[in-house]
């Protein structure tokens, strides 16, 4: 039998934790060759949330409780997994609210999706079959899609559509792998942190449809404003489509004032001062990218193939070059020359752009 270990936070859900523990046990008779244990981490709650717990402890012996400080979400999962490594060692870990929002049925999909071969699986209300609430305030509704596209647009990503979802299944290798990065967010962002990393590593990433109840008792402990602040800054400081932007506007700037400094200053031909700073942005876009943007992909500078892969940077390099040239005489031809500029921006921002970052992505920085 494989170990099964769910984990759920608890802060204050006297009047749910009952139930989810019953409801979660009365799944093991339909999946006989998983062992079902389940971990309550706790932090410090001012209601009967722990009494509870000891309460069905003497029914169910493969329930735990794990009593730590109030420090957020994301610091109580960790703490979780330490315990969890040192005293069940679970094949598969199962992160799930304890407030019912979060429907003990699923977890019978999510092991269907584990056996089928995914490292982790996302419970998502943004696909078919999957929803939020309907009686959510508007402005919840709102920031929930939103929040998820502004991620989705950030990480250039768009294979996961509910990156804040706390419902998921995720095999105990990944946690062991990412933890040492994902302990650093503690709050709701490690939700995203977890994900992100997780990717960033060889993980095979699956999604089945969850409908999120609104919770019946209790309230929601997040904090919205900081919840938004934690996540820009882990996609300014993680994101590598992000980095790959700033890159490229620095890029542009080298490749401006250089063409600017030859051309006018030292009084090159146009033609010699163009190819020097383009190929001086190049090797500057092609070093930043490496030790920066890609840096967890990053190819070792002392091998020769750094040489090869340097090359093939140029080329496509070369190709964003080309593109650029036969759009502007494309739609120069069609509608005239006097809008040069806003073509220009219209090709570098919807074709140059993702084909750059696909081809960095395929070609140079693949997953090693
Ligand atoms: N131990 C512990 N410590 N548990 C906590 C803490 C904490 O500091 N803060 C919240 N929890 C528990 C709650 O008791 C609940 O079981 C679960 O974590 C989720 O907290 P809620 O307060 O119900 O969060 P929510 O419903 O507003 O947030 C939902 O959306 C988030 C972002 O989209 C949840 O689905 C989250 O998992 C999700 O990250
Ligand atoms: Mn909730």
């Amino acid at each position: 039998m494989r170990k099964l270990l769910i984990i759920t936070p608890t802060y204050n859900e006297e009047n749910n934790i009952e139930k989810l523990i019953q409801q979660i046990f009365s799944l093991q008779n339909q999946i006989n060759h998983w062992e079902i244990n389940l971990l309550v981490v706790d932090s410090h709650s001012q209601d009967n949330t722990t009494q509870q717990v000891k309460k069905w402890q003497k029914k169910y012996p493969r329930l735990y409780l794990l009593e730590t400080e109030k420090k957020g979400l994301g610091k109580a999962y960790v703490e979780g997994y330490q315990w969890a490594f040192s005293k069940v060692n679970p094949y598969l870990i199962i992160q799930m609210d304890a407030d019912l929002s979060h429907q003990p049925k699923y977890i019978l999909e999510f092991i269907k999706k584990i056996e089928s071969g995914a490292d982790l699986v996302i419970g998502s209300r943004y696909i078919p079959g999957g929803s939020i609430p309907k009686n959510w305030a508007w402005y919840r509704k709102l920031f929930s899609y939103l929040g998820n596209l502004i991620i989705r647009l950030g990480f250039a990503n768009f294979r996961i559509t509910d990156w804040t979802s706390g419902y998921r299944a995720i095999r105990a290798w990944v946690i062991k792998e990412i933890v040492s990065e994902t302990k650093k967010y503690s709050g709701y962002v490690f939700q995203i942190a977890t994900i992100d990393q997780a990717l960033k590593r060889q993980t095979r990433a699956s999604e089945i449809p969850i409908q999120f109840l609104d919770r019946e008792f209790g309230t929601s402990k997040i904090k919205f404003g900081e919840y938004i602040l934690n996540i820009f800054s882990y996609l300014i400081t993680q994101s590598s489509f992000i980095k790959f932007v700033i890159v490229g506007s620095i890029g542009f700037l080298i490749d401006f004032s250089i063409s600017f400094l030859f051309f006018e200053k030292m009084h090159f031909k146009l033609w010699l001062a163009t190819v020097i700073s383009a190929e001086i942005a190049i090797v500057s876009n092609f070093l930043i990218n490496n030790f920066w943007s890609f840096a967890h992909k990053k190819l070792n500078h002392q091998s020769i193939s750094f040489i090869f892969h340097f090359l093939k940077f140029n080329f496509i390099s070369l190709g964003a070059l080309i593109i650029q040239a036969a759009g502007l005489e494309i739609l120069g031809t069609l509608f005239g020359r006097d809008w040069w500029l806003i073509y220009k921006i219209l090709i570098i921002g919807l074709i140059v752009i993702p084909y750059s970052f696909i081809f960095y992505n395929k070609i140079i920085w693949k997953k090693n």
